[in-house]
């Protein structure tokens, strides 16, 4: 039996900031971000909409009345929650209207969570086939202003429903992991950004795909022929970049030349979003789907990394007739129809937060699952 991806979307908000004009109110040459780090633009995302309004608006871009009846689970994966203690998979859950009788929750490790939801699915249709599962990964990436981590903020989510018939990729049930205690990113409870040693955390990201890259070599008997593609998280586009040149030294050079075409097509749409954390990997994926020209019985390799740190390394396989179950039309007017935003315009956006003083607030945005209103620390959401 076949498990995987059957329909797959993403959805940013309206906004973004393009990296050029970050740099040079920085006062940073511009070719350090599009060249350096790999990045054009960044999304932004207002006050009132949130990891949940993010999330739902990407599932409801695939799911049918008929996906929300068999639906058992809706995971969500994240590291930018509203709560420590209700899941956003709940209100999720709630607002797409999906059959009452399911398991809803949310999970956390760092950018890794996306990749463990995606797994307990597939391990959740293995033992009922005829049901399916949900899994959004959504995360706002905010390091501050001023920050060294502020060129490589960004937002938004990818939702995935994973069933035993997948019309997109079945998953090869073939993951290896790689877990180290390190502090190279982290969030502790009473701060608003996280903490991060940057230079680390890209040693350690590079450092754990060569491991699981090599223990994937040893356990599936694979090498780099094997693969169409190899996809990456893409906390900004040259990380993975990085990575996939450490394996340079064991390929020949048309196979690194035929890698690298690869990951060009599935950077497209990171290079005008930013990072996503945990959604990160699933947009590359999407971006390889949708602008590359892969056939079916095709092998992508995806790398998984949450800092802190765990890795994953897994493949799937490309199904017959993928491409004409994608909803590409839509991503691209999404990322077309937003609005540039002036460096005041981004600075005020960054620090506008929903008020916490448990009063009642009503606020003036009408797009689809956005905060209308928060009363007793309640948030109200669109429908
Ligand atoms: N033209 C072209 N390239 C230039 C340039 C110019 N004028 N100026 C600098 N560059 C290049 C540098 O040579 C460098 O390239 P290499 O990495 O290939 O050597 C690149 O631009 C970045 O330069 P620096 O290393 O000097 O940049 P920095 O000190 O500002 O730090 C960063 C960059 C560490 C990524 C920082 O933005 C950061 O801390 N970001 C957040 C952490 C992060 O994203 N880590 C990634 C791994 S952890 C992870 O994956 C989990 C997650 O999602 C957070």
């Amino acid at each position: 039996m076949k498990i995987g991806i059957d329909k797959i979307a993403f959805h940013v908000p309206n906004y973004y900031l393009d990296m050029t004009d970050l740099a040079l109110a920085r006062g940073v040459d511009p070719n350090k971000f599009h060249i350096g780090l790999g990045q054009d633009q960044m999304a932004m995302l207002p006050f009132t909409q949130d990891i949940i309004t993010l999330g739902a608006c990407a599932a409801e871009k695939i799911l049918t009345d008929e996906d929300k009846n068999k639906i058992d689970m809706v995971i969500v994966g994240t590291e930018s929650s509203n709560d420590f203690s209700k899941s956003a998979a709940v209100i999720i859950h709630h607002l797409l209207n999906i059959q009452p009788y399911a398991r809803s929750f949310e999970i956390k490790q760092a950018c890794y969570s996306g990749t463990v939801a995606l797994q307990q699915a597939r391990d959740y249709i293995a033992a009922h086939p005829d049901r399916k599962v949900l899994v959004i990964a959504a995360d706002i990436a905010k390091y501050g202003l001023n920050s060294g981590g502020e060129p490589t903020q960004g937002c938004g989510a990818v939702a995935m429903l994973v069933s035993s018939q997948p019309k997109i990729l079945a998953l090869n049930n073939d993951s290896v992991f790689y877990s180290e205690d390190v502090y190279d990113f982290w969030r502790p409870s009473g701060h608003d950004y996280p903490l991060v040693d940057g230079h680390l955390s890209n040693e350690i990201y590079i450092d754990s795909f060569l491991k699981v890259w090599e223990e994937n070599k040893k356990v599936n008997k694979k090498n780099s022929q094997d693969y169409a593609a190899l996809t990456f998280h893409l906390p900004y586009t040259k990380m993975g970049r990085k990575a996939l040149r450490g394996l340079y030294p064991t390929i020949s050079e048309e196979e690194a030349k035929r890698l690298e075409q690869k990951y060009d097509e599935a950077i497209t749409y990171s290079r005008r979003v930013g990072n996503l954390y945990t959604g990160s990997l699933y947009l590359g994926l999407i971006s390889l789907l949708e602008n590359s020209s892969l056939t079916a019985g095709d092998q992508v390799g995806l790398f998984s990394y949450g800092s802190g740190s765990v890795s994953e390394f897994f493949s799937a396989e490309v199904m017959p007739g993928f491409e004409n179950h994608l909803v590409k039309k839509e991503h691209s007017a999404l990322l077309d129809k937003r609005t540039q935003l002036s460096i005041p315009e981004y600075e005020e956006m960054f620090s506008k937060k929903i008020p916490t003083d448990g009063k009642q607030y009503l606020f003036d945005d009408k797009s689809h699952f956005a905060i209308r209103g928060i009363d007793h620390d309640i948030r109200i959401y669109n429908n």
